[in-house]
């Protein structure tokens, strides 16, 4: 089933269980050479979700302020995107040019994500691709500018998100998890994989 959503292009189980697993087992991978993290905010207060990434580029946050880096915190580089993913990229978007990073997300229960634009990438041309695994997170989007109002919808593991459009700008955060909704995760929680055209 695919809806659109103010321009949010929403594919729900876009990845069937077995390519689910695929991606898991890829993104295990990632998370053993690239171990996860909880940045700070830059408040000073620790992140609700856990962070690592694949590509040339990772996310990273700090009294600094939030940026890409091309490192992990660790010191090593990170690990390069599993094709996996480059292939749900290329079949969404094309591959005139692929992804430089794949930013992973893994919320336990009580974590979220504020409302926030994706906007510290070079070309606002290109989609952010976002992946959801394991148990449920309620996303809400908004709007280009703070305010106004806003819709949400649940997302289930499979289901993939491109932000494109007059959506690549819009707010977008996840007010919460649903525990206990997917067995797809051994220890439950969720992992939201985003694929960024960055520099
Ligand atoms: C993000 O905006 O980076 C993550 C969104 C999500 O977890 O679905
Ligand atoms: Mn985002």
């Amino acid at each position: 089933m695919r809806v659109n959503l103010r321009g949010f292009d929403i594919r729900k189980l876009y990845l069937d269980e077995a390519r689910q697993r695929a991606v898991l087992d890829d993104i295990r991978a990632v998370a053993r050479a690239a171990p996860f993290f909880r940045p700070d905010t830059p408040m000073g207060r620790p992140m609700s979700v856990r962070m690592t990434a694949a590509g040339r580029y990772g996310w990273f946050s700090d009294r600094k302020g939030y940026r890409y880096v091309d490192r992990h915190p660790g010191g090593g580089d990170w690990p390069p995107i599993p094709d996996s993913l480059l292939a749900i990229w290329r079949d969404l978007v094309g591959d005139d040019r692929l992804p430089d990073c794949c930013l992973v997300n893994h919320y336990g229960e009580g974590a979220k994500m504020g409302l926030h634009q994706d906007r510290d990438e070079a070309d606002f041309s290109w989609p952010v691709v976002s992946v959801s695994l394991g148990d449920d997170g309620l996303f809400r989007m908004g709007n280009p500018t703070r305010g106004g109002k806003t819709e949400s919808v649940w997302l289930a593991s499979g289901d993939v998100v491109v932000m494109g459009g007059e959506a690549r700008l819009a707010f977008h955060g996840i007010d919460r998890i649903r525990g206990g909704s997917s067995r797809l995760l051994p220890k439950g929680g969720r992992l939201n994989l985003t694929l960024r055209v960055v520099d």
